[in-house]
């Protein structure tokens, strides 16, 4: 236990975090607090934005996560560059209601949320070591327990197949002191919500998300919280 005041050393050391989506929204944010922090950033994107270039982290672009194609050139880039965190933030939302019922965006939606960030974890475990700390950003809408409005087929099934192979990641990475986090960052004014008007800033969601993800240890990996703390149900 550290005297009070006394932050992890692993937040205190530098450390290395790759983050994806990170030309805006969340992921914008989490490269702009990484660095302010001292850390250093690898921001992964399809095309970097104004903000994202005007932080003066490494961008490596191009970086379309439901292609192996592009994530095998990402992992090349690397070499053997040390990660110690993977935030897998790059995420889409379409609706899809019941009457509507859109089986491509159904599919786009396991191929971006879901099976993207767990190719990309399967691809980047040689940059992984013991300590380092994997970040799957869900979301409370793939809570099974939490669902009291139905709907939103794609955006739920393919968060559920995250949170799920979240938890399978913290039971296999355990042995190679891999921690696993599965955060939902609240209701956050971005794109992904049409900058709702009752949403959080980025700046107030990732505050919260970056506590966590520095509390995180091998001792609560695959567990599944509100960027305020709150464990979520599954
Ligand atoms: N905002 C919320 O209230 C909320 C709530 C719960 C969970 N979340 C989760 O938090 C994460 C970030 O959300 P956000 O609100 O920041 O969303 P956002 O503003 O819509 O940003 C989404 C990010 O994902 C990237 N992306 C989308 N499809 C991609 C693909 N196929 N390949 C690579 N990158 C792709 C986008 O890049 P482009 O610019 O290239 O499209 C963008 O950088 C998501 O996983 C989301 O599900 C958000």
């Amino acid at each position: 236990m550290l005297p009070a005041g006394l932050r992890p050393i692993a937040s205190i050391t530098m450390a290395t975090y790759l983050i994806t989506g990170a030309n805006r929204g969340i992921g914008l944010e989490y490269c702009r607090q990484l660095q302010a922090r001292g850390d250093t950033v690898v921001a992964t994107c399809r095309t970097p934005s104004a903000e994202l270039e005007g932080l003066g982290v490494r961008i490596e672009p191009g970086l379309e996560i439901s292609s192996e194609a592009a994530i095998a050139a990402l992992v090349e880039r690397l070499g053997c560059l040390p990660l110690d965190g993977l935030i897998h933030n790059a995420g889409i939302l379409e609706s899809t209601s019941l009457d509507g019922l859109d089986l491509d965006s159904l599919r786009r939606q396991f191929e971006v949320n879901a099976l993207g960030p767990l190719r990309l974890t399967r691809d980047l475990l040689g940059q992984l070591r013991p300590g380092s700390k994997l970040i799957l950003m869900t979301s409370r809408m793939g809570s099974i327990a939490d669902n009291s409005s139905g709907g939103s087929y794609g955006y739920r099934m393919s968060k559920v197949a995250l949170c799920m192979a979240g938890k399978s990641l913290a039971i296999d990475l355990q042995p190679r002191g891999i921690a696993v986090a599965l955060l939902h960052p609240g209701l956050v004014s971005t794109r992904m919500t049409n900058f709702h008007p009752q949403g959080i800033t980025p700046e107030q969601a990732v505050r919260g998300l970056l506590e966590r993800i520095d509390a995180l240890s091998l001792a609560t990996s695959g567990g599944f919280w509100h960027a305020n703390g709150d464990e979520l149900p599954w």
